[in-house]
């Protein structure tokens, strides 16, 4: 595996990897290297010759409040892990590589941000697409692989290919849960033991919406009051929202139909959790 801090570099070596005619699957990560990440290497792995992994923490994507400084980094482990799951470049650019002076242009989405995490989070998604149009600048991948536990950011990469016309696939990759169903996330180190008993009534709540769907209800009112139940229920968290739209586009829907995905967020004490199930009816 090569590490690779310059730009130019990166470059230089994509370069002559498309010249002899290599596929690119790349995985853009801000680091600390999870499963949830393991998987979208592995799929990436599986699918292209050449696999280019970035560790990018990057600042336009934080919000005034939220802690940049505070961002766990694991260079060493970050670096082992890649290299374990056979990774051919470890991109890793500073601050001063990728954005050398006060940006000129910046990507602004229009849309899918309004809903769900974004409308707590301004500003949040127009530092992940400029941020991802520069790194596919460099990485020039014919595949990007995303996790949908963040099925938003999957959503707004979606409108970010299609309207800039990147000749890309994008590849979402299924969340990767625990055995009782709760969605891997480095923030399920922060429930209390009680909370984490409690967790997995909110994967509960999506297979609930699913079997109701499957039953034949079409009401997201109806669904959505049977998950807050299930979860109120439950847990001792409090649920910040569960919504459903039209899915990638994430728009309201009155009746369950087409692609829709069903999402939720809940805080608990020390951690706000998030998860979400997208489900597809054709009649
Ligand atoms: O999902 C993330 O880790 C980040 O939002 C991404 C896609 C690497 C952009 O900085």
């Amino acid at each position: 595996m090569k590490v690779i801090t310059k730009i130019a570099e990166m470059q230089k070596q994509i370069i002559q990897e498309k010249n002899n005619q290599k596929s690119i699957g790349f995985v853009p990560t801000m680091g600390y290297l999870h499963e949830g990440h393991m998987a979208l290497i592995k799929r990436a792995r599986q699918e292209n010759d050449i696999v280019v992994l970035s560790v990018f923490v990057n600042p336009l994507q934080f919000g005034p409040s939220e802690d940049l400084e505070a961002y766990p980094r694991d260079f060493e482990r970050d670096k082992k892990a890649a290299e374990d799951s056979g990774v051919d470049y470890f991109f890793y650019p500073d601050v001063n590589e990728m954005y050398p002076g006060a940006p000129s242009v910046k990507v602004i989405v229009q849309d899918r941000t309004e809903v769900l995490c974004g409308r707590s989070r301004p500003g949040h998604f127009d530092g992940v697409a400029t941020v991802l149009t520069k790194l596919f600048n460099i990485v020039l991948p014919d595949r990007a692989y995303f996790g949908m536990k963040d099925a938003q950011q999957v959503a707004v990469v979606d409108g970010l290919i299609h309207d800039f016309h990147f000749p890309i696939t994008l590849v979402p990759v299924e969340t990767v849960r625990e055995e009782d169903g709760l969605a891997k996330s480095s923030r399920n180190v922060n429930l209390l033991p009680e909370e984490r008993k409690q967790a997995p009534a909110l994967y509960e709540s999506l297979k609930l919406a699913e079997h109701m769907i499957n039953e034949g209800v079409r009401d997201p009112e109806r669904i959505i009051s049977s998950m807050a139940q299930h979860i109120s229920g439950q847990t001792s968290g409090i649920i910040d929202y569960i919504e459903i739209y039209s899915y990638p586009d994430l728009k309201p829907v009155s009746k369950i139909q087409g692609k829709i995905i069903i999402a939720l967020a809940v805080k608990f004490s020390r951690a706000r959790l998030i998860d979400n199930m997208i489900v597809t009816v054709n009649e």
